[in-house]
């Protein structure tokens, strides 16, 4: 095995063993083919997903989810521990679990739900799981690079480092090494790596000091100036709620509400109920 390979087969274990282990494939619903469905107002939405179920064996968790993001925008999707969250962003990166049974996933006219993992993953979903998954005994520089090892590419590695100046003072560092700032900054900048058309952030705040926090906030802000779509899942909901256009809210595996992150801030009531905050 050449040092390539070797490091291709680490990267199936580690980060990318997501879109590899997949069985895939859509085991339900309306077939494949129908055209996408459309955002509020007519416009054909850039991401919608359409009534999806989703279940880990027999437990049924994701109880038909449906929502729409417009490209460019950045979507909080909150609720309280258990409420389905990280189940629904696995759900649209195509991962084997929670399985698919039901429902249809679009991305730029793309039909996810009859993709599996990898597929889903090249054509655009760039998931950031919440264990970060940086890949043990490579530098970042190393990390990044092997983000880019096959098609569709996205930013250069020098444009990461000027958006996250650390990262480019420690390219020489191992990954695992870093802070968990930086690690989060790097399992970012991995997604960047990548040509993603919907970047899922998993709790990217988690277990990150408040000016730790800031930075990364900083940085979002600033990769959505340059249009990236997004959906951030936070604990920290009111600095998800700051960052995001809309906040969708669920409660026991089901949409309670759609609508302007704004919305969520002014209505103390909506937040004790479903965010206990
Ligand atoms: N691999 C699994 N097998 C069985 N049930 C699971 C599995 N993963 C999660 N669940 C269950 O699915 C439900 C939703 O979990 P999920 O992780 O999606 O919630 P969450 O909203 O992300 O919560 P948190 O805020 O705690 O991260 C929970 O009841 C959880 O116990
Ligand atoms: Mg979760």
């Amino acid at each position: 095995m050449n040092q390539i390979d070797e490091r291709e087969s680490r990267m199936d274990k580690g980060a990318e063993e997501q879109t590899l282990l997949e069985n895939g494939g859509f085991k339900g619903g309306t077939a494949p083919g129908v055209p996408p469905v459309t955002a509020k107002g007519g416009a054909p939405a850039y991401f919608s997903c359409w009534d999806i179920h989703a279940y880990y064996g027999e437990s049924y968790i994701v109880q038909g989810v449906s929502f729409d993001i417009r490209e460019g925008e950045i979507v909080a999707l909150l609720g309280r521990n258990g409420a389905g969250k990280t189940s629904t962003l696995r759900a649209i990166a195509r991962l084997d679990d929670p399985a698919l049974k039901h429902g249809e996933i679009w991305l730029d006219h793309k039909p996810l739900h009859s993709m599996r993992a990898h597929e889903a993953s090249r054509n655009g979903i760039g998931l950031v799981p919440e264990d970060r998954r940086i890949i043990q005994g490579l530098t970042v520089e190393e990390n990044l690079t092997l983000a880019q090892i096959a098609p569709p590419i996205g930013w250069s590695i020098e444009r990461i480092y000027e958006l996250f100046p650390r990262l480019g003072e420690r390219r020489e560092q191992e990954g695992t090494t870093l802070s968990g700032g930086e690690q989060q900054m790097l399992a970012i900048s991995r997604a960047l790596a990548r040509d993603v058309k919907l970047l899922l952030l998993d709790e990217p705040y988690e277990g990150l000091a408040p000016v730790i926090v800031q930075e990364i906030e900083r940085t979002l802000e600033e990769i959505k100036s340059h249009g990236m779509t997004t959906i951030i899942v936070e604990q920290n909901a009111i600095a998800a709620l700051h960052l995001a256009d809309r906040a969708i809210i669920l409660d026991m595996g089901k949409v309670v509400f759609d609508g302007l992150a704004k919305e969520v801030l002014d209505n103390a009531d909506l937040r004790q109920q479903y965010l206990a905050i």
